[in-house]
């Protein structure tokens, strides 16, 4: 078969990314041009601070991804960028270029869902992995319990109720005085603290979450006792937190009788959080993937491998393509 070379496009938050992903597995470049620096002065990403400097930039990280690919826009097969869910203006400098980028080389446009460019990460750095596999995407937006039926086809068992994961993480460093973004910095913190401190989990009768509680638990630990010390703090919170995250997936694996699990999306950067899972090999006898730090947190490369995939079913999107800032797994 022929090799397929798909230009990804990522804009959905503070990330501009661009990458070259050949058959749906292999990077041959992920150009990521953060404005963490830019938003951190804020304690949160400005949305239209971060449309602004997309613009500044797309078209600089798209020529750096091709000449890090070793190839031109004529060698490209697609052109996949995010449509959403995301920061409409953010998602809108994306969509845009990537329409401008089709319809002036004449290559096919592939809409992509950035939730699910979550999960394809995992093809990346596990080039043997295929669906059925159960995947618990958890980032600064989403924390979602998916069973991956095929490469395009989802069924969503949970979702949190109210705040995502990362929301509360973030959050929480927040109000400790750890800068944005602090899921890296509680993940760091709660390594020389005990989980000493009892903090609430919520549970329903279905497989969604709830972080709210736990996030409102420690605001105000914080607030009436400012000594409070910070570690076991963090160190509680990533501990409960795990818990429910870890309970419900156990929940789905027997569920669904399955024996593959996988971690996607910003927070599954953290190592206590991939330790736990981990510990659910010997446990329940599954294989735990997640991918490499560097694709875990927003990037081009795994949009570019979940384009691949829609692309060969035939999931491509015309020049009306627009951004779709709530748009759901599946949609
Ligand atoms: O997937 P992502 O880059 O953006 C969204 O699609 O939301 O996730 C960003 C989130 C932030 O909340 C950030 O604090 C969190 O991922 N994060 C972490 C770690 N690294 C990034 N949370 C906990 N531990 C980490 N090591
Ligand atoms: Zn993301």
């Amino acid at each position: 078969m022929k090799d397929i070379y798909v230009l990804g496009i990522e804009s959905s938050c503070d990330e501009t990314s661009v990458s070259v992903v050949k058959n749906g597995r292999e990077v041959l470049s992920n150009v990521i041009n953060s404005q963490i620096k830019i938003h951190k002065q804020f304690g949160g990403v400005v949305p239209e601070i971060a449309s602004r400097n997309h613009v500044d930039v797309i078209s600089q990280v798209t020529n750096e991804a091709l000449k890090e690919a070793n190839l031109k826009f004529e060698d490209i097969d697609a052109i996949a960028c995010t449509k959403g869910p995301g920061l409409v203006g953010a998602l809108l400098v994306g969509v845009s270029y990537a329409k401008a980028l089709s319809f002036a080389l004449n290559k096919p446009l592939v809409g992509v869902n950035h939730i699910e460019g979550h999960i394809a990460a995992n093809y990346i750095t596990h080039k043997e992995l295929k669906p059925q596999f159960l995947c618990m995407i958890i980032s600064g937006g989403h924390t979602h319990l998916v069973n991956i039926k095929d490469y395009t086809e989802f069924e969503i068992l949970g979702k949190t109720r109210d705040d995502a994961i990362g929301e509360a993480f973030d959050k929480v460093a927040r109000v400790i005085g750890l800068e944005y973004p602090g899921g890296p910095k509680i993940d760091k913190l709660a390594k020389e603290g005990k989980a000493n401190i009892q903090l609430p989990q919520t549970y329903f009768e279905n497989l969604d979450f709830s972080f709210s509680g736990i996030k409102t638990a420690i605001l105000n630990l914080n607030h009436k006792n400012p000594d409070i010390n910070k570690a076991d703090l963090c160190a509680s919170f990533e501990y409960t937190a795990t818990n429910m995250l870890i309970e419900n997936t156990k929940k789905a694996i027997k569920k669904l009788n399955i024996d593959k699990v996988a971690l996607a999306g910003g927070v599954s950067a953290n190592s206590y959080i991939r330790e736990q899972f981990l510990n659910l090999e010997k446990e329940l006898n599954v294989k735990v993937y997640y991918p490499e730090i560097t694709l875990c947190t927003d990037n081009a490369a795994m949009i570019a491998s979940a384009g691949y995939y829609n692309y060969l079913v035939g999931n491509v999107s015309d020049l009306t393509l627009n951004a779709i800032p709530n748009l759901k797994i599946g949609g």
